[in-house]
């Protein structure tokens, strides 16, 4: 499906974003492994977490959905698939639910689409081979796995890349290992996976990015709200700040601090963004941000903020050739393995509408005040490069064509219709 995007001037209104997509997979998987019942309001509308959600109900947990869009997940004990399970595009799908099926007493498949199946599964393997499980994949590394389950022993465990996912695998190995598991982060990745963890019943602790999970925990359901997701929001955020007449409120997003760099961030190069009514759910931060077209200075991310930022670079990279000083961003080699090669997609995208980006292995610089020119742009089913450059349409010089626009519904079906109802 092809998008066209025109020219505006604001972005002015109220809006509602998606719930939080990792938040969404955690309480989906959680949800379903747990005794009872859980009840998930604002679960994501994204077709990653529906991934989730299939995956979870071929395992035998029954899943409704009531006529407000909540999820009730009635869980327990998971039985072996009769089919082979899908995480469509989803890598947090396939990595997270690896660590719960390589504890679990019968063999099972899951693998994904074209994309998925390019992603390294090789860093799940590793620390759950360690706990004793043995999986199989294609060439070793890719999808589709085969996990043939079996009795796990816990680990120490030190991540050898800033990666929730890895992290939240190994951790969910964990719930159902002999003994306990500890896992060291070098660098501070999202850390949804312990609060949900401990909000359905685990004793988890987390001091100094080291975090240990005490074995033989029992969980049970619960009633959780999941906040907005600020990855979304970031588009909407870079957009009103580029649109010379914006003045946006987006309301209920989620503010969790290993997520919330992208505030500071943004705040540090000049935005004019606030943040209303700070209040918690479920031990998860959320609150409104009000924001304003501002004048952006540019800046720089790498180290930590490299890893805090990851999902959010694409619509940055936006932000930063529009800005007074550019935008470099180093040390962010993952970028390389997301649903796309994010340095890769952004640069044939960037280059279609004139503008300069020089790359590098680990990241890319972006000179500022860059004129963008209308384009036709191609997703390559990347859902936020297919919105970051639905972003760069608005401030272009003519209507531009978003191609394989379709891919936004990975994490936000109706990206584009929010889209068009807020922008004059
Ligand atoms: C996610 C973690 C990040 C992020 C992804 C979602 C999660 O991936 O890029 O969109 O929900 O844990 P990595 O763990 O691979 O860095």
């Amino acid at each position: 499906m092809n998008v066209t995007v025109c020219p505006a001037k604001s972005m002015d209104g109220i809006i509602t974003l998606p719930g939080d997509k990792s938040i969404s997979h955690r309480y989906g998987i959680l949800g379903a492994i747990a005794e009872g019942s859980t009840t998930i309001t604002n679960y994501s509308t994204g077709a990653d977490c529906q991934s989730t959600l299939g995956a979870m109900a071929a395992l035998g947990a029954n899943i409704e959905r009531t006529k407000d869009g909540r999820v009730v997940i009635h869980g327990g004990k998971l039985r072996e698939p009769a089919t082979p399970l899908d995480a469509g595009n989803s890598g947090s799908t396939i990595r997270m639910l690896s660590g719960v099926l390589a504890a679990q007493l019968f063999t099972s498949r899951i693998g994904g689409d074209e994309s998925l199946s390019r992603r390294p599964m090789d860093r799940v393997m590793t620390p759950l081979a360690q706990m004793g499980a043995s999986i199989e994949a294609r060439d070793g590394r890719f999808p589709p796995l085969t996990i043939h389950g079996r009795p796990l022993h816990g680990i120490d465990y030190t991540l050898p890349m800033a990666s929730a996912q890895v992290k939240s695998c190994v951790l969910l190995a964990g719930l159902f290992a002999e003994g306990d598991t500890l896992v060291r982060e070098p660098i501070r990745t999202r850390d949804h996976t312990e609060i949900a963890l401990r909000e359905f019943g685990a004793d988890i602790e987390s001091h100094h990015r080291v975090i240990k999970l005490t074995a033989g925990a029992r969980l049970t359901g619960r009633k959780l709200v999941v906040p907005g997701d600020l990855s979304s929001a970031a588009f909407f955020l870079v957009a009103a700040m580029l649109l010379p007449e914006s003045s946006l409120l987006i309301h209920g997003v989620g503010l969790n601090p290993t997520r919330s760099s992208l505030l500071d961030f943004l705040i540090s190069m000049g935005a004019s963004l606030k943040v209303i009514d700070i209040h918690q759910v479920g031990g998860e931060l959320m609150g409104d941000l009000r924001v304003r077209a501002s004048k952006i200075t540019g800046g720089v991310i790498e180290g930590a903020l490299a890893a805090a930022l990851i999902d959010e670079i694409p619509a940055l990279a936006v932000l930063g050739a529009a800005s007074e000083n550019g935008l470099t961003v180093r040390g962010a080699s993952e970028l390389r393995v997301k649903e796309t090669d994010r340095i890769a997609t952004l640069e044939s995208n960037f280059k279609r509408m004139g503008i300069r980006i020089d790359t590098a292995p680990d990241g890319f610089h972006i000179p500022g005040r860059q004129k963008f020119h209308a384009a036709e742009f191609d997703s390559a089913g990347d859902h936020r490069i297919a919105m970051a450059f639905a972003v760069a349409a608005l401030a272009a010089d003519g209507p531009c064509v978003i191609g394989d626009a379709g891919a936004a519904a990975v994490s936000f079906p109706d990206f584009f219709s929010t889209l068009r109802d807020i922008t004059g």
